[in-house]
């Protein structure tokens, strides 16, 4: 059996989480998925990890993996692959940065506090299913509709 998570940025805000949460509602309406779970990076939870136990204990062996992101970056490339136990695409090549042991310190391409992190969260998730990793939304003429759409909307509004 197949399972499905999603992964959001979350945010302080409930925004994001919500947003994240419908969009698994549409995957699990308009797929054929028994488990769409979801996660986030940071802030809001569950959490990455425990949303890929959640879609273990369901009974899955597949758990694939979607980061609902619109381009990679260092979360998409590095943190969510470690948190996967998957190898990173991508890391620091730049001297000094070997010693961050996933200590809350590492660096972020925004600003943000990590406050509130379970730590945990920070160790590879371990289970007993295979994990497959997708890309992010990328560039795809669907999205230039829904933006053609927020343009019409606003200017309907005016
Ligand atoms: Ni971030």
């Amino acid at each position: 059996m197949v399972a499905v998570v999603l992964v959001g940025h979350g945010s302080r805000l409930p925004y994001n989480r919500e947003v994240v949460e419908k969009i698994a509602e549409y995957v699990e309406e308009m797929g054929d998925f028994e488990t769409v779970e979801v996660g986030f990076m940071e802030f809001s939870k569950p959490s990455i990890p425990e949303a890929v136990r959640r879609a273990a204990e369901s009974g899955a062996d597949k758990i694939v993996v979607v980061p609902v992101f619109l381009a990679h970056g260092v979360h998409t490339k590095r943190d969510i692959p470690r948190m996967l136990g998957l190898e990173p695409d991508w890391e620091e090549d730049e001297g000094g940065d070997e010693g961050h042991h996933h200590d809350h310190g590492h660096d972020h391409d925004h600003d943000h506090d990590h406050h509130g992190h379970d730590h945990r969260d920070h160790e590879p998730v371990e289970v007993d299913a295979e994990i497959i990793y997708t890309e992010p939304i990328g560039a795809d003429r669907r999205i230039a509709e829904i933006i053609l759409d927020r343009i019409e909307e606003a200017l309907k509004e005016e």
